[in-house]
């Protein structure tokens, strides 16, 4: 696993924006390149960035396929909280040749959600997989809505989010749990783990905790995120915040770990 430590926010965004262009850019098969999304706060720079050198030409998603992580069951798309608005808004809107028809996004107000799970399952798969899931963290350490001890070869399905996580979304429910949805549909940690590549953002000192458990504790079902350790080509973007709980020889580890990678 590579952990990218950046100074700051802004800096981890730049970053991340450039590798995944870079590997837009790079895709040469005859395939469309498959780009594995996730909402939040973490993402929003990394958005910014891509939407910007999409405009300036340097990047197209002309060629570009892309899978939302997750969704909350019972929210329309028009509703300001749901996951389909927000990437409309912070990120699809922006793209200047990105195809409509290219955004797969689970469908939270699917009449039956395991056929829209199944069915998202082989969407996936009938493009050969996804080349590169970009996704962010709870800070429980889930990864999209795969609370603590979802099955960490789980696939697309329905979850019940715990209290926590109610609690720390209800910020954009008018600080009341109770208004945020009690159920997601989300992609497995065995969907995420299945992709070539997974990047996964990780800011600010509230994620501390969790980077720490997801690097340096065991693979857990309890931090879900861990599963990472098990992929080869996973890499954590992290800012120096969310490394308040590493160990010093951690912390160093991946630091001369990322300048011996640009030598
Ligand atoms: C939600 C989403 C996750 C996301 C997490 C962290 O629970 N389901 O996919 O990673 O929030 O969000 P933020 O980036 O705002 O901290």
């Amino acid at each position: 696993m590579r952990v990218v430590i950046q100074e700051n926010y802004e800096k981890m965004s730049l970053w991340a924006a450039h590798y995944i262009a870079a590997k837009i850019n790079g895709h040469k098969e005859d395939r469309p390149f498959v780009l594995g999304l996730p909402t939040g706060s973490s993402p929003i720079g990394v958005y910014k960035e891509l939407a910007r050198m999409n405009k300036a030409g340097e990047v197209s998603f002309a060629n570009v396929v892309t899978f939302n992580m997750d969704e909350y069951v019972g929210l329309p798309h028009e509703h300001d909280q749901s996951y389909w608005y927000f990437m409309h808004d912070n990120f699809f809107n922006h793209l200047v040749d990105m195809k409509p028809e290219n955004i797969n996004i689970l469908n939270g107000m699917a009449e039956d959600p395991e056929a829209e799970c199944a069915a998202y399952e082989a969407k996936i798969a009938s493009y050969g997989g996804i080349d590169l899931f970009m996704g962010g963290i709870g800070v429980d350490g889930h990864l999209a809505f795969n609370e603590p001890f979802t099955s960490l070869s789980s696939r697309t399905g329905l979850r019940a989010l715990t209290t926590d996580t109610r609690i720390v979304n209800s910020r954009f429910f008018g600080n009341d749990p109770e208004k945020v949805p009690a159920y997601a549909l989300s992609v497995g940690i065995g969907t995420v783990t299945d992709s070539k590549e997974v990047l996964v953002l990780i800011n600010g000192h509230n994620k501390a905790r969790a980077l720490a458990k997801c690097v340096e504790g065991g693979v857990s079902q309890k931090w879900t995120a861990s599963a990472l350790q098990m992929h080869n080509g996973a890499i954590i973007a992290c800012d120096e915040e969310a490394c308040g709980e590493l160990t010093v020889d951690t912390y160093k580890y991946f630091l001369d770990i990322e300048k011996a990678e640009r030598l």
